[in-house]
């Protein structure tokens, strides 16, 4: 990871300051949130994303700066709202916003973040950009009320599960992709291509993001394991052990599932694991990692595409 940062050093450390200086508000509450949230942290993986994507097409301009900026204060916001809906405890490895200062709080945060970034956008100037995630967050926004109406439903099936995913992950994975392409000034035929190299590095993360639900430490990732369980989100891991589990293992399951009970939580994990669950759920990120580096194949060799090579490869080898 340092190697990748290495690769548009400057450039990140100006957007970690605008990220700062943005956050500013005569609202106590709101920097006192927002400093809580983005101090902790983060992998800053889809700034890393603009920034390199601009490098690899050209150079990185000041408007790319003021985009990775806005792509992250997005995707902080949703994380606040999500741990909320998720009613999850940790995150960056601190207690979750909603768990240090209420969900009211953290709730109106993420709206004052959503709508910095729009501020922002609206500073750039760029009506194709500003379209452009003006949908993007329409879609997320969508994903995460599909997820929602989904919970507790046994019978999600694995093109429901996609739909989801890339709704609500990797739609902003793309958009970071696409945006930078955008800004460059590149022709139709490369923004899209690179939009579904983004896209399909999304999917391959957030399955990733599943198989550690699961399968990780709580400890290295800064999130809980068995947060999906708790709130009866089907992902693929369980799709698939549901598939190929004995009767009475998915009758464990499917209790669990609709009850939102984690009681069998230790139980459940070694039945995905017996299950090959964690290796299809790998295999499919793979798939999908393999379609993102043919996209990445457009772009004329350079370091910053060699750091997106890279940046692709952690997001399906990683444990946080
Ligand atoms: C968490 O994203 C939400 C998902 C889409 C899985 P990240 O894993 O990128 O979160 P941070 O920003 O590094 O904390
Ligand atoms: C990511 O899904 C949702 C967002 C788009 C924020 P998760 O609910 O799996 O993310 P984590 O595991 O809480 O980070
Ligand atoms: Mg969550
Ligand atoms: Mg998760």
């Amino acid at each position: 990871m340092h190697q990748i940062h290495a690769t548009v050093a400057q450039d990140f450390e100006r957007v970690n300051q605008l990220i700062i200086e943005q956050l500013h508000s005569n609202v106590d509450m709101v920097e006192n949130v927002g400093h809580y949230i983005i101090d902790a942290g983060g992998k800053r993986l889809r700034p890393l994303l603009v920034l390199l994507s601009a490098s690899a097409l050209g150079e990185c301009s000041d408007e790319h700066v003021t985009f990775a900026a806005i792509v992250e204060f997005i995707h902080t916001a949703t994380l606040l709202h999500d741990d909320v809906v998720d009613i999850s405890t940790l995150r960056r490895g601190r207690p979750t916003a909603n768990a240090k200062f209420g969900n009211a709080p953290s709730v109106l945060v993420g709206d004052f973040l959503y709508t910095r970034a729009f501020q922002l956008m609206v500073q750039l100037g760029s009506m194709p950009i500003l379209t452009h995630m003006a949908e993007t967050t329409n879609i997320i926004a969508e994903g995460e009320v599909l997820q929602l109406t989904r919970a507790g439903d046994v019978n999600t099936n694995e093109v429901q599960y996609l739909d989801v995913i890339t709704r609500k992950t990797a739609i902003l994975f793309a958009a970071a992709c696409y945006g930078a392409a955008t800004l460059s000034g590149e022709k139709e035929k490369n923004r899209d291509t690179l939009r579904e190299f983004g896209l399909n590095l999304g999917i391959a993360f957030q399955m990733i993001d599943d198989v550690l639900d699961y399968d990780g430490n709580a400890d290295t990732m800064g999130k809980n394991v068995g947060d999906d369980l708790t709130e009866g989100k089907v992902t693929l891991p369980l799709i698939h052990a549901l598939l190929e589990a004995s009767a009475a293992e998915q009758a464990i399951i499917r209790h669990a599932i609709t009850e939102k009970n984690t009681d069998q939580i230790d139980q459940i994990i070694a039945i995905v694991r017996r299950c090959g669950s964690i290796d299809y759920t790998q295999a499919r990120a793979r798939h999908h990692y393999n379609l993102a580096l043919e996209k990445l194949a457009i772009l004329p060799c350079s370091k910053a595409r060699d750091a997106l090579e890279r940046l692709t490869e952690l997001s399906i080898n990683r444990d946080h």
